[in-house]
């Protein structure tokens, strides 16, 4: 069932199509599965698509132009613009560029995809506040704001979003960002919420994850090349976390991507849940989290499993550990 995202007048599926995957972030990717795997996620009931100027520096907003533009007045769009674009004059110049490549004339909701403490961040609310007003984005928001960012953010603007990573395996936000999200009223698109696939049921050992992918705090940067953290990382707990949870997909005959969607829709200020596919078998598995609603019982085992992780890798909310956030 669709549903009223945070302050803004958008109705919004619980499910939000992440298309950075389709742009090619993990790996080779054929374009007609990337085509099929939108139309599909729309197919399916999937109304709120997510993009960003970075994802395939602008291909990734194409795509989605030329998948689903047909349906673009039956779809909410929502688009990032990078941390070099922040200056107003960029900004601005950014948010067009990305209108030509999606081939629409407004982006529902655009957001700043990180914070850029090298431009004064009332400098960029006003470029987005231009954006409005001309009718090229109808609402606004942020993108991976901490604690100290969103301070900043909430005495300058009436933001409408704050996109962040939010799943099992990454509950950071959990101790400054989501409660704040939720005393201002700022609706959360969580991201990565199936940890790039760790939790769409496929691996049993951390070790099996691919290794470009095991780039997050949880994992050690001794042993994984491209985790850039210099953390010595949670594995043990991770893969504890992981063993906890295929024995409840077990016990409960449940997916392991319905624990974890529906763990994520259960908890506090989640205006939406992104999930990211490469082709459109995945995006019709998507059909059932749309509605998944988890009993109490197994959100907390979900919960009590999870604590521990929580607990070991703290509040750092750039979950890839690299200082981009405050
Ligand atoms: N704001 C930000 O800074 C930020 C950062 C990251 C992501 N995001 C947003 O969040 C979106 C999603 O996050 P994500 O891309 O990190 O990954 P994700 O949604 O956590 O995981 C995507 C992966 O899960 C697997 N998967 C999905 N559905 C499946 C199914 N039905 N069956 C089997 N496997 C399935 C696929 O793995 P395989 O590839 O192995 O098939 C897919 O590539 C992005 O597209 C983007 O919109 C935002």
């Amino acid at each position: 069932m669709n549903q009223t995202f945070g302050k803004t007048d958008l109705t919004t599926s619980s499910i939000i199509y992440g298309c950075m995957g389709g742009a090619g972030a993990f790996g080779p990717q054929e374009e007609k599965d990337s085509i099929e795997a939108l139309q599909e996620a729309f197919n399916v009931g999937i109304n709120f698509f997510d993009t960003a100027e970075l994802y395939g520096n602008g291909y990734s907003e194409q795509l989605l132009g030329r998948a689903l533009g047909d349906k673009r007045s039956e779809i909410v769009i929502s688009s990032k613009v990078g941390r070099a674009n922040m200056a107003p004059d960029d900004l601005i110049a950014a948010c067009e560029r990305s209108l030509k490549n999606l081939g629409s004339d407004y982006f529902d909701l655009y957001m700043l995809h990180w914070p850029n403490w090298n431009v004064p961040f009332a400098d960029s609310i006003g470029a987005l506040k231009t954006l409005k007003e001309a009718g090229k984005i109808r609402w606004y928001g942020v993108s991976n704001f901490g604690n100290l960012d969103l301070d900043d953010a909430l005495g300058l603007s009436d933001i409408s979003v704050n996109q962040l990573p939010y799943h099992l395996f990454c509950r950071a936000i959990e101790f400054e960002v989501q409660p704040k999200c939720e005393a201002a009223g700022v609706p959360i698109m969580c991201y990565s919420s199936l940890m790039q696939g760790l939790l769409a049921g496929k691996y049993r050992s951390l070790q099996d994850f691919p290794v470009d992918r095991a780039r997050t705090r949880m994992f050690d940067h001794r042993k994984w090349p491209d985790a850039v953290h210099g953390e010595d990382g949670a594995e043990e707990t991770g893969q504890q976390l992981l063993d906890g949870l295929w024995t409840l997909v077990e016990e409960t005959g449940l997916s392991m991507e319905e624990l974890a969607i529906g763990w994520l829709k259960s908890r506090p200020a989640v205006g939406g849940v992104i999930v990211g596919t490469r082709n459109g078998a995945q995006s019709r598995g998507l059909k059932k989290l749309l509605d998944v609603s988890l009993d109490e019982s197994i959100l907390a085992s979900l919960t009590d499993l999870s604590d521990p992780l929580k607990d070991e890798l703290g509040s750092d909310i750039d979950m890839w550990g690299k200082g981009r956030t405050l």
